[in-house]
């Protein structure tokens, strides 16, 4: 069914089924259109009670197809000629009704039709009141639709149209616009199974005191977003942060080392790649007291013990995954950077200055794996997520065949 691959999304169809978040759907097509994608609007009835087509005509600069016996087409097939124009087709907002439709294969109109009759990836955005949400068969629905290979966008929780507060909302039109740039990538890690960690840890002292690393997740965030555009199916474990996690990621909030050390071995089992981005604090505190520390003007001991080391852990494992660490130094870079590959024993580091990176939007790298280096030089974090995993990729299959 899929045989086209979203990459190189120049053309996009939008369907529009029936549902209060609809009126978004206009937005999002203006969106989409401004990101050089361009858009055609298929409509089913009932959204046409929320949204009028006109309004997607004028946003898309193109007719809008609302009914499978529109004679105005040339041989009537608008059914197969639209799917085969475009390079993806995203169902936004996606009713309940829509999605039992589309796990059943009915084709009672225009948008079902096309979307039975489809050879490109299918990206649909669930939109629906929170009991409509949760019950079993929408759940039984949506798990079919993924093992069918649909990606599902969201949704989001929040406040419901009908006044509810609960899951169901759909995701927002930026988040949509970046789920369908991800879609636009090279697949270099398609279905491979990535556990990221990010983001620093939190090491209690008191209930109100803590010691940390300086990290904002920026870099690890980027990482875990490029490697899902990449097609991987991310895991991502983070340190307290003030981001949000990419809308596809499986995310896994944590605190301190010992937290993140217990959810890399829940989840490194099935994993294919391990990225620790991660600024682990090195040391936790000894005794964790249980009520605040009073302050006084004498002095005030902390006695710490070392945390896990959690890139070694994975690194140690039998069949350990492919595993990549990231050095932060603020001396002597790459000398540093490459004892560390080597202690640990893994096949990639990352070495970036500290005094650059942290916080930082932008950053330069240096890969390090043994046998070559290779210089990027400051762009955006993203754009150096992207290079890496590109490069993670290339060393990854490398490794693999010389082992099979
Ligand atoms: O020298 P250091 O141990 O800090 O090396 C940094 C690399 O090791 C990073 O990839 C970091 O995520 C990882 N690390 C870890 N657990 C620690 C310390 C560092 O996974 N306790």
């Amino acid at each position: 069914m899929d045989s086209k691959s979203a990459y190189n999304l120049k053309h996009l169809l939008l369907g529009i089924t029936g549902g209060v978040a609809a009126y978004k759907a206009a937005e999002l097509a203006r969106v989409l259109m401004q990101d050089g994608i361009d858009v055609q609007a298929v409509m089913t009835q009932s959204a046409c009670h929320f949204i009028g087509p006109a309004t997607l005509q004028a946003l898309t600069g193109k007719p809008v197809f609302t009914d499978l016996w529109q004679t105005n087409t040339v041989d009537n097939m608008a059914h197969i000629n639209l799917s085969r124009e475009v390079d993806a087709i995203l169902i936004a907002p996606a009713s309940a009704d829509f999605i039992a439709k589309l796990v059943h294969g009915l084709a009672d109109d225009l948008l079902s039709t096309l979307c039975l009759a489809r050879d490109c990836p299918l990206l649909i955005a669930p939109a629906m009141n929170r009991q409509m949400w949760e019950n079993p068969a929408t759940k039984r629905n949506i798990k079919l639709l993924q093992d069918d290979g649909v990606t599902i966008l969201g949704p989001a929780s929040g406040e419901q149209a009908c006044g509810e507060v609960g899951m169901g909302r759909m995701l927002e039109v930026s988040e949509l616009a970046q789920a369908v740039q991800m879609a636009n990538r090279p697949k270099w890690l398609q279905n491979k199974s990535v556990v990221i960690t990010a983001g620093p840890t939190f090491e209690a002292i008191d209930p109100v005191r803590g010691i940390t690393n300086i990290s904002s997740g920026k870099m690890g965030y980027a990482v875990a977003q490029s490697a899902i555009e990449a097609g991987a199916n991310v895991t991502l474990i983070s340190g307290p942060v003030c981001l949000k996690p990419p809308i596809l990621a499986a995310y896994i909030p944590v605190i301190s080392a010992n937290d993140m050390l217990a959810a890399v071995t829940k989840e490194i089992a099935n994993a294919d790649i391990f990225i620790s981005v991660a600024a682990v604090a090195d040391y936790q505190v000894a005794s964790i007291k249980n009520q605040k520390i009073k302050k006084s003007d004498g002095l005030l001991k902390l006695e710490l013990t070392p945390n896990p080391d959690i890139l070694k852990f994975v690194a140690d494992l039998p069949n350990a995954p492919f595993c990549v660490g990231f050095a932060a130094e603020t001396n002597n870079l790459e000398k540093y950077a490459e004892n560390k590959r080597r202690k640990k024993n893994i096949p990639l580091i990352v070495a970036n200055l500290a005094q650059d990176a942290i916080g930082a939007n932008e950053s330069s790298l240096i890969l390090l794996d043994g046998d070559s280096r290779q210089e990027l030089p400051k762009a955006a974090k993203i754009e150096q997520a992207r290079h890496l995993i590109k490069r993670i990729s290339q060393l990854y299959k490398k490794q693999r065949n010389e082992n099979s």
